[in-house]
């Protein structure tokens, strides 16, 4: 099958130019100006602009969590990204027992499902020579990247571990992410404010301060300086953080760091509306002098991408919403009503990522299309081994294309986005521009607010080992 975008505006990390291009099955067969139909199918990209699919390399679909589970499972999930512009996702696995690859196996059967293509990361909450074992195993199976934490009691393990652990990474060429929280602190603090009879959302930030998160950033860096490997900091959120990864990077440490669209927009402030358990998520929104600091290293390259940590539940989990035509509810939000620290921690975010960013970034100035395209597709790409096939437009790359109207306005919100929960943090915002065509693999799958998509589309994707420092 063969497909020509016609006339559009290419923009790719670095150029922007007018030109055509060919898709052959499932890739990118040329691209050029002023290309013969010859028999395919010609899709009019005149005043539009043509992009690489987004990818968004931290998300967490059907996840147990919080004694429930993430509300968008591989379908829902996968779904929702595509309607945003999104193409490529990479899913946490969490580890159970000691074999991060039966780990692995068994989550590939529940992203079978994903209607884009899809990668895995595993999370490494427990460290033994059993799973030290089984790292370069990982690679072969095309896990090139695993993530450590200093938070939360069941999934932290110690500064001794995770220097363990990115030594081994080096050694089998795999990337070691980091959740950067005091978890300790942390722990005391949520049993002082519960004790003292604090129950409401806010004290969700107020017992995960941002000095924690700046010591363990720093922590992370200074391991990782001592383990001589990449580090890539996941969900960066507080203004310290940038100035730690800022020193970091200046002495020589490969570090990278992700921020996420929460961390832009959103605060404590938020945390104290009625309903603030929909900002609950970990690391917690912080301050407008955050937000402000996180949107510089954003713009002047100190981050490198932006993501989600999609990691949605119901607000009302007692209350079906309607879903592909039927009712849907799972316990949410509400488990935490009389207890904040019983709230799931998560936000939804997948679909919302490029439409709120290109609005708020590209078309109110702060950065140019290409930089967008960099921090949302090519710089995810080449940290997290799927660059060429992924994240440019080039004979050769994945036909994932995001065919976006610049100028169309859009009011924001639940019914548009298309994520499996009962709200959205940007409702009612005006957005100005929108994805109107997205191609997976060459496949039209949203068509002008249509579904194409079907269940079992998308591809695993074996990624590559040995992440290149950006
Ligand atoms: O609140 C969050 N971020 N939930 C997902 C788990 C994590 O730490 O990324
Ligand atoms: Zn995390
Ligand atoms: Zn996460």
């Amino acid at each position: 099958m063969k497909t020509l975008i016609k006339s559009g505006t290419i923009v790719t990390a670095s150029d922007t130019l007018k030109a055509d291009i060919l898709i052959e099955d499932e890739k990118i067969a040329l691209m050029g100006t002023d290309l013969p139909a010859d028999g395919a199918q010609v899709v009019d990209a005149q005043g539009k602009l043509v992009m690489p699919g987004g990818i968004d390399v931290h998300v967490h679909f059907d996840m147990p969590f919080f004694a429930t589970f993430s509300s968008d499972d591989h379908y829902t999930g996968s779904k929702a990204a595509a309607f945003g512009g999104t193409t490529t996702y990479l899913d946490f696995v969490p580890l159970e027992g000691d074999s991060p690859r039966a780990s692995v196996e068994a989550w590939g059967k529940k992203a079978e499902k994903s209607v884009i293509d899809y990668g895995f990361h595993i999370m490494l909450s427990r460290w033994n020579p059993a799973v030290e074992a089984e790292i370069p195993g990982l690679v072969k199976d095309g896990v090139t990247s695993l993530k450590v934490f200093t938070a939360y009691e069941s999934l932290r393990i110690s500064d001794a571990a995770i220097f363990q652990v990115m030594r081994s990474a080096k050694k089998h060429g795999l990337l070691t992410m980091l959740h950067a929280e005091g978890g300790e602190v942390i722990d005391v603090l949520i049993a002082e404010a519960l004790a003292a009879g604090h129950t409401t959302p806010e004290y969700h930030a107020l017992t995960h301060p941002a000095w924690g998160a700046v010591g363990a950033t720093m922590k992370a860096c200074s391991l990782a300086a001592q383990a001589e490997t990449p580090l890539y900091i996941v969900h960066m959120n507080a203004a310290g953080e940038m100035d730690m990864l800022k020193y970091a990077r200046e002495h020589g440490v490969p570090v990278m760091g992700e921020t996420c669209p929460q961390y832009l927009f959103f605060g404590i402030d938020d945390l104290r509306r009625p309903d603030g358990a929909k900002w609950v998520c970990s690391p917690p929104v912080r301050s407008p002098e955050d937000n402000a600091r996180v949107w510089e290293a954003l713009c002047d390259g100190t981050l490198q991408v932006l993501s989600t940590d999609h990691c949605p539940f119901m607000y009302d989990g007692t209350t079906p919403i309607m879903y592909e035509g039927k009712p849907y509810a799972y316990p949410g939000k509400e488990l935490g009503k009389d207890n904040f620290s019983k709230i799931p921690n998560g936000l939804p975010g997948v679909g919302d990522r490029l439409p709120v960013f290109w609005s708020e970034a590209v078309s109110k100035g702060r950065i140019s299309p290409n930089q967008f395209v960099a921090l949302t597709a090519t710089n995810p790409a080449k940290i997290f081994g799927l660059y060429p096939r992924k994240g440019t437009l080039a004979p050769g790359s994945d036909a994932d294309i995001a065919i976006w109207d610049a100028n169309k306005r859009v009011t924001y919100g639940v019914k548009v986005a298309q994520h499996r929960t009962d709200y959205n943090l940007y409702e009612g915002w005006q957005l100005v521009g929108f994805p109107e065509k997205v191609f997976s693999r060459g496949r039209l799958i949203v068509d002008n607010g249509e579904w194409h998509g079907r269940p079992g589309m998308g591809q695993y994707i074996h990624r590559n080992p040995n992440p290149p420092l950006l």
